[in-house]
């Protein structure tokens, strides 16, 4: 071992207690009522999380890891990254195949995992030091809707992997402002290494967000409880129901908190009460699935050139590697 695994928090300290504070407020007092899916992630979100890639209905998680298993080598010999960046890495599962791969082609020095989860970094960190003691494995804490975070004086070229399909956790207004953020980071030789999951018959999404076991609907429920922790909230989990739709005119999923009877409910460091017809949701999620042609689209509008769309056997999940065009 080359050392122990360090942990970074580049945003202020008070950033998440602000954050917190601002988006519940604007959530539980807007119409629909709605709460931005970072705050599922505590430990134990990260690890209901972590349950639900290894469902049966979840087939995001297993399609990205059987494209990432053929074309890791390709993507090595096509970046030659010395660092690769993970935006939302979460448990870095799957990444192992990318930095495997990295360091057969005889380029990585460094792997920077940033994740909005301090639980999740401090775990999959630890697990991964001693299994790659050559390499520099730093991880930071940042809200990629803030500030990306991305290292700097890392050695390039950089890798920049978003997995999971995490991107379509962000709305059509969001995904410019993301890939402005992180094309203006990017130098010349970087590259995006992008997960995408693709519109698909709705028989096999809804179940991928409303599981036979209710791994997911703990997951959504999570969120209450984090209130509850956090801002002295009175969420009776029990008295929400989660539910998933499929949203056509989107193109996405939506993961709502639906009240099962009229309440208040009281969020004492806000001092909100904040109140709930028998029925009402809170939207918690959208999960937005994507097309070839249009995502090219937004991402050349982005300043990213696409040079591979791969995707699994069945066409379920897409794996995109681009390039930031240069003079952007
Ligand atoms: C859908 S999970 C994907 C995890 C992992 N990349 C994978 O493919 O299995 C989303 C990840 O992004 C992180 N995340 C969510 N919102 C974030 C934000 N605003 N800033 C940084 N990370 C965020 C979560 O903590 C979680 O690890």
């Amino acid at each position: 071992m080359t050392g122990r695994f360090e942990l970074d928090r580049r945003l202020p300290d008070g950033y998440f207690t602000d954050a917190l504070h601002t988006d519940v407020l604007k959530g539980l007092t807007g119409r629909p009522k709605s709460l931005p899916p970072k705050w599922f992630y505590d430990a134990r979100g990260s690890e209901l999380f972590e349950e639900i890639t290894r469902l049966p209905e979840y087939y995001p998680t297993r399609a990205e890891h059987s494209i990432l298993g053929e074309r890791c080598d390709e993507i090595a010999s096509a970046t030659g990254a010395r660092t690769l960046v993970e935006l939302g890495s979460g448990s870095s599962r799957k990444t192992r195949l990318l930095l495997d791969a990295l360091l057969r082609h005889g380029t990585l020095e460094a792997y920077a995992a940033l994740d909005v989860s301090a639980d999740a970094l401090r775990e999959a960190g630890g697990r991964l030091r001693p299994e790659y003691p050559e390499l520099k494995i730093t991880g930071c804490v940042t809200d990629l809707e803030s500030d990306l975070g991305l290292p700097s004086d890392a050695p390039g070229p950089r890798l920049v992997a978003f997995l999971g399909g995490t991107l379509g956790n962000l709305d059509g207004d969001a995904r410019p402002a993301f890939y402005a953020a992180l094309r203006s980071e990017l130098r010349p030789g970087d590259a995006l290494l992008l997960g995408a999951d693709l519109v698909k018959d709705p028989a096999v999404l809804v179940p991928a967000y409303d599981d036979a076991q209710g791994v997911t609907a703990e997951f959504d429920k999570n969120v209450l409880r984090v209130l509850n922790r956090e801002l002295g909230a009175g969420f009776d989990p029990d008295a929400f129901e989660h539910v998933a739709v499929w949203n056509a005119d989107e193109e996405r999923i939506e993961m709502r908190l639906r009240s099962l009877r009229r309440q208040a409910v009281e969020v004492p460091a806000l001092e909100l009460t904040a109140e709930f017809e028998a029925g009402e949701e809170i939207l918690t999620e959208i999960a937005v699935k994507f097309r070839r042609a249009p995502l090219t689209a937004e991402l050349a509008r982005g300043g990213f050139g696409l040079r591979h769309w791969w995707t699994d056997e069945e066409e379920r999940f897409a794996l995109l590697l681009a390039e930031p065009v240069p003079g952007r």
